[in-house]
């Protein structure tokens, strides 16, 4: 119960007392006037002395019964007024104010939330817009338009959820560049987080169902050095000025050239040592992997209607979970998904 509310039941406890207090006087003026020394009873009793004494037995019984009568009806009242007058005070009393009141629980965002939102801010920050898409895709947008045509190994890895009807569930955030292209044309610097599925049999490091956050960034004349400073001052600001990037190169069906990306690992700073043992995050590396990058394919560009002659761009993407579990130092990526409040409550 809340203070105003204990507040208002004293008020309306007090207004009650208030009522049945009056109501008890007046019962107590009611009974001298009935019964008093100037009463018409009074006044009969006077009289039964000088009543003939033949009728004055038959009087006196009268006036006798009268007087009961009287009494009876006025200590009624009194008496169940006294008794609501007494109730109605220990409740009043029984609110004690000095109770220390039930703390109502605040909620906070999930940690997936605050990441994603702290990764978006530093991205804004640079120009970027963040673009929300479909998690139902077709083939086309999933595949195809992301030169991974029919038959190509890398359909694989990414196997998805379909539907009846020929829909999958999207297997990679990738599919946002196509989306974005489409609607926006270029010049465009997107960033585009969301809710990816793979059929995977969930461990401490698989949920068929996860986040990724993909970037993309198209103009004339863009070049890997933009895609290298533009992740390296993300993680800067993300761990720290000295924090360092690694570009290794790597193989995606929807980039040419490709790399994969690392930083110097936040908790030991590219030492592999903390406190003098193996550091747990980079496991003693001293980097940490973290996501796919490189120039966004000629067919890609093409697939959107861009000329590949005229524009270029890169992209990157990355799981958010593997980020998160790193960074809190979560054993298990399942108990993201849980929803158990001991677990959401240590990371606010
Ligand atoms: N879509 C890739 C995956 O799910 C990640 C990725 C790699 C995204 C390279 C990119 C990229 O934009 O350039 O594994």
């Amino acid at each position: 119960m809340k203070l105003g509310q204990i507040g208002d039941l004293r008020q309306i406890l007090e207004i009650q007392l208030a009522d049945a207090e009056g109501r008890l006087r007046q019962i107590k003026d009611r009974s001298v006037e009935l019964t008093g020394k100037k009463s018409r009873l009074a006044e009969f009793k006077k009289q039964i002395g000088k009543i003939d004494t033949e009728a004055r037995a038959e009087f006196a019984q009268a006036v006798q019964s009268i007087e009961k009568q009287i009494r009876d009806a006025l200590d009624g009242a009194e008496s169940s007024l006294n008794e609501r007058i007494s109730a109605l005070k220990a409740e009043r009393d029984a609110v004690d104010v000095t109770i220390p009141g039930r703390r109502p629980r605040t909620g906070h965002l999930h940690v997936l939330t605050i990441l994603r939102q702290k990764i978006e801010d530093i991205f804004v920050s640079m120009g970027y817009t963040i673009e929300d898409d479909r998690e139902i895709e077709t083939d086309y947008y999933n595949f195809d338009a992301l030169n991974i045509p029919e038959g190509h190994p890398a359909r694989e890895s990414q196997d998805t959820f379909y539907t009846t009807t020929g829909l999958a569930l999207r297997s990679q955030t990738s599919t946002v560049q196509i989306r974005a292209m489409e609607r926006h044309g270029v010049p465009i610097r997107i960033l585009a987080p969301g809710k990816v599925f793979r059929r995977d049999t969930p461990d401490m490091t698989h949920t068929p169902m996860f986040h990724q956050l993909e970037g993309l960034c198209v103009d004339k004349g863009i070049t890997m050095a933009h895609l290298k400073g533009t992740v390296t001052e993300w993680l800067k600001r993300m761990y720290g000025a000295d924090t360092v990037t690694r570009f290794r190169p790597s193989y995606f069906p929807f980039t040419e050239p490709s790399a994969e990306f690392d930083f110097s690992c936040f908790k030991c700073h590219g030492t592999g040592q903390f406190e003098g043992e193996r550091c747990r995050p980079c496991k003693g590396a001293g980097w940490i992997e973290l996501g796919g990058s490189g120039m966004v394919h000629p067919n890609v560009l093409r697939a959107c209607g861009v000329d590949p002659t005229v524009y270029s761009g890169f992209a990157f993407g990355f799981g958010l979970e593997r980020m998160a579990a790193l960074m809190f130092n979560i054993d298990d990526i399942r108990h993201m998904f849980e929803n158990d409040v001991r677990f959401l409550e240590q990371f606010n």
